[in-house]
């Protein structure tokens, strides 16, 4: 594979999608239209493809940079001429794969036949194309029995070449010496007055080369992301992609239709994932855990046998055999050792909590380090702020926090140490201790008969 170089177009604006944000760095699937692309030409072994970047550039390069060799396209005046700033990156005896980053649906297969077939055929070039039920927009590719003679943009093409409907999916390979030879020859003169890359198969031809066409057999892959209308087009067709995938690997997915996978996320055997759950980023589940109802994680991990229920939860680390919910937002640096409940109505933020510990109901736990076999009692609240800074709690093993407990931290509860329901602990509190911080009850016999008349 070093004889191969990939370049990937992403300079242009994308205009059709009105928005403040490059096109390729929308998100599909939890990941930018150009990081599907960028790891599609990993999985055929290129490393560090060639990126044509222009417009939103500092954005796309904060994202790939550590990825992609980038190459400044300092004015959109097509894609042929964005293929013109990589000549200096390839010679002639290379095989040029180019890609377009606003097509993130290609499969890797789908790109490895096509330089095989291409490299097996020895031609000039070799298209990947697609037969679409509605092929607006894109360009038709005009063939002379097996071989491309020309491709015709949409705004270009005459009445009888928009009835084609085998379209130029934007994916092409290309002998390195054909590409040279063709590039510099093609011209602004078409509709839009760009250079059109699609103008080499023109040059090609008039060299008489030769050009194919490999017809992908899945249209969907072809998807270009030119409007928001193409972006949700191409969220579902890849959410069912990967519901398929994970089903296929012994997930059991109760209904599908309210079921979202981002691509990065990893899920276990034997996992069960109930209705109206959102499973995001680097997100991984381990095996025989149920998530959901109506649970949204997002890079969180679940240990096995965990019960997850009615939550929400993000950078979260979730233990073996845990029950959480319904109800529960755990907040970024939240770690839960195994057997940890974390109940209704409890937010748990930068905290760790050890085995066995609960936090049942009503409660706000952050910056807190909770010991084991821990029992936080209901409406207990870490008092972590003071308006200025945040300040650390720690509660060792087998505390037992009454109920409606507050802790103005920074503060400590030892092991075994008790707080009376109601306090508001100010004061470290030693081990196997008790701390009750509450006004002696008052009793008045009678009072109702003397004052309520
Ligand atoms: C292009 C093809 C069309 C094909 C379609 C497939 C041309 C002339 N047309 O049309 O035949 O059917 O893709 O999706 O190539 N770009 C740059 N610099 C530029 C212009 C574009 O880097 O100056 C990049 C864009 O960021 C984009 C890609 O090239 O990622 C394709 O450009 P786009 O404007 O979307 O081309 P289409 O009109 O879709
Ligand atoms: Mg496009």
């Amino acid at each position: 594979m070093h004889n191969l170089v990939a370049v990937i177009m992403a300079a242009g604006k994308g205009t059709r999608m009105k928005s403040k944000l490059p096109k390729v760095m929308h998100s599909l699937a939890g990941k930018s239209l150009i990081e599907h692309v960028l790891e599609t030409v990993n999985q055929v072994g290129i490393e560090r493809p060639l990126v044509i970047v222009g417009h939103g550039r500092e954005e796309i390069e904060s994202r790939i940079s550590e990825r992609a060799e980038l190459v400044i396209q300092t004015e959109q005046l097509g894609t042929g001429h964005a293929v013109m700033q990589a000549l200096p990156y390839f010679d002639d005896a290379q095989t040029v794969l180019i890609l377009s980053g606003d097509q993130p649906l290609l499969k890797a297969q789908t790109l490895q036949t096509l330089i095989e077939l291409h490299e097996a055929q020895g031609v000039s070039a070799t298209v990947l194309t697609a037969t679409m039920d509605q092929p607006f927009g894109y360009g038709r590719v005009i063939k002379n029995g097996e071989f491309v003679v020309k491709i015709a943009e949409e705004k270009d093409a005459t009445v009888e070449q928009r009835q084609i409907h085998e379209i130029n999916t934007g994916t092409y390979c290309f002998k390195g010496s054909a590409l040279k030879e063709a590039l510099v020859k093609i011209t602004t003169q078409n509709a839009q007055g760009e250079y059109y890359l699609t103008e080499v198969f023109d040059v090609l031809l008039k060299l008489g080369e030769k050009v194919l066409a490999y017809c992908t057999p899945d249209s969907n892959e072809a998807l270009g992301i030119n409007s928001r209308a193409q972006l949700a087009e191409a969220e579902a067709i890849l959410r069912v992609r990967i519901l398929d995938h994970w089903m296929a690997e012994g997930v059991t997915l109760v209904d599908p239709s309210s079921t979202f996978i981002d691509g990065d996320v990893q899920i276990q055997q034997d996992v069960t994932i109930l209705p109206f759950t959102r499973l995001m980023g680097k997100t991984r589940i381990e095996e025989d855990s149920v998530i959901g109802p109506q649970t949204s994680l997002d890079n969180c991990l679940v240990g096995r046998g965990s019960e997850v229920t009615y939550t929400v939860a993000k950078d979260a680390l979730i233990g073996e055999r845990c029950h959480i919910g319904p109800f529960a937002y755990l907040r970024p640096g939240t770690k839960l050792e195994a057997e940890v409940k974390v109940g209704d109505f409890v937010e748990i933020k930068n905290s760790w909590i050890e085995m066995g510990s609960k936090v049942p109901h009503l409660s706000y736990i952050g910056d807190t380090h909770v010991g084991k076999s821990v029992n936080i009692g209901a409406g207990t609240i870490t008092c972590n702020y003071d308006g200025v800074n945040k300040h650390p709690t720690k509660i060792g093993d087998h505390a037992f926090i009454g109920s409606n407990t507050n802790l103005v931290a920074p503060v400590e509860v030892g092991e075994h140490a008790i707080t009376g329901a109601g306090s508001t602990i100010t004061k470290n509190v030693p081990a196997s201790a008790l701390a009750v911080e509450r006004s002696p009850q008052v009793i008045k016999e009678r009072w109702h008969k003397k004052n309520m008349k």
